[in-house]
């Protein structure tokens, strides 16, 4: 595959996946067991200040690269190809197997292919948007042809179920999308930032060293200055991207953004006038999935007939780094 003369400029969607863990916990599952630790919480606050209201949460067994080769194999067979056919596997998490190799390369192993590049990418929850970003522009380059593009998390492993203003937000899953080469778009345009002046804003600080977690290895979070930032800088992007492909906010079908909290994502529509009809809003059941959200979310509409081909979407990330980014694309 890798020897492929190219003779094409454009990359597009060719098929979605996803994988939920089984165990859904809902908010009053959640506030049961805060309970139990002393913490009070409950449903009606969380959905009113998130729109959450369940998440799912993988079993201690299962790790990225289990729920990540699972949405891999739903979008090769959505796409009507097999695991052979993939010459890119890119996967986006912040909650990787082990410390290396890369979940890329196991998600590979377990596909059953060897030869491809593999690599995990690190952008926490613009981490999709970023492997879009990396994928379309080694397909344009004539570097790969048909690129596996993963989002893949178990944030569970990493949550202070003692700090009940961060543990009630997030969930587990995957998400994957084929890119492949077209002489058609596709991808429109892409935009990708980050600054690291806001890292302490959202951060698992620990490491590991000399076989000992140095530093806190749980989710630390100023839900207020990540709430701030995150409104700021997805409607630039959204702008930006706009300008980049020519398009403008009224051209969008569907505007996918980063599902962490129903008011960032309501506050970023608003901001650039698409109907909140026009919204694809998963938060509400999986949680805030870090990098596997969007390409969730993306599955999820596609699978319930809200996306169609042909459609204007605009994807967009925002998170820790901290990181944001945003696509425009013609599914
Ligand atoms: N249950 C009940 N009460 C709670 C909870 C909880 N789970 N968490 C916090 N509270 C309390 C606080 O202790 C505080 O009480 P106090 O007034 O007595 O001190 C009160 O609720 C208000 O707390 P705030 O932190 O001011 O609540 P806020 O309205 O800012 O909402 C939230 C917190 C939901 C985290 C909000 O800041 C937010 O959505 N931020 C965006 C962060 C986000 O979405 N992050 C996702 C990861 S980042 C990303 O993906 C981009």
């Amino acid at each position: 595959m890798p020897d492929r003369i190219p003779t094409f400029r454009y990359s597009r969607i060719t098929g979605t996946g996803s994988m939920l863990p089984p165990r859904r916990v809902s908010n009053a599952d959640l506030a049961a067991q805060l309970a139990e630790r002393g913490l009070e919480t409950s449903d009606e606050w969380i959905v009113e200040r998130t729109g959450i209201r369940a998440r799912r949460f993988a079993d201690p067994s299962v790790c990225s690269s289990d729920l990540g080769v699972e949405a891999a194999r739903h979008a090769l067979q959505a796409a009507g190809r097999s695991a052979e056919d993939v010459d890119l596997i890119i996967v986006a998490t912040s909650t990787p197997d082990m410390v290396f190799p890369s979940t890329a390369t196991i998600v590979q192993r377990k596909l059953g292919v060897q030869g491809c590049p593999a690599f995990d990418l690190q952008a926490v929850c613009s981490g999709f948007v970023y492997g879009l970003s990396v994928a379309d522009a080694m397909i344009r380059s004539g570097a790969a042809s048909c690129a596996l593009v993963i989002g893949a998390e178990v944030f569970s492993r990493i949550l202070d179920f003692n700090d009940r203003t961060t543990c009630v937000l997030f969930g587990d899953g995957a998400g994957a999308v084929v890119l492949e080469a077209s002489a058609e778009p596709g991808i429109l345009a892409t935009r990708l930032h980050a600054d690291g002046q806001h890292m302490d804003i959202l951060c698992t600080p620990g490491t590991v060293s000399g076989g000992q977690i140095l530093g806190d290895p749980l989710l630390k979070m100023d839900g207020q200055a990540v709430f701030k930032l995150a409104v700021r800088v997805l409607d630039e992007v959204a702008r930006e991207v706009l300008e980049a492909a020519g398009r403008t906010a009224a051209d969008i079908d569907w505007l996918i953004p980063h599902q962490a909290n129903i008011r960032i994502m309501q506050g970023t529509a608003r901001k650039l006038k698409v109907p909140l009809d026009h919204v694809v809003v998963t938060v509400d059941e999986h949680g805030n999935t870090s990098a596997a959200s969007i390409p969730l979310a993306l599955d999820h509409a596609v699978r319930s007939g809200q996306i169609q081909r042909g459609h204007t979407l605009m994807l967009e990330g925002v998170g820790g780094g901290f990181t944001w980014g945003a696509v425009l694309l013609d599914f």
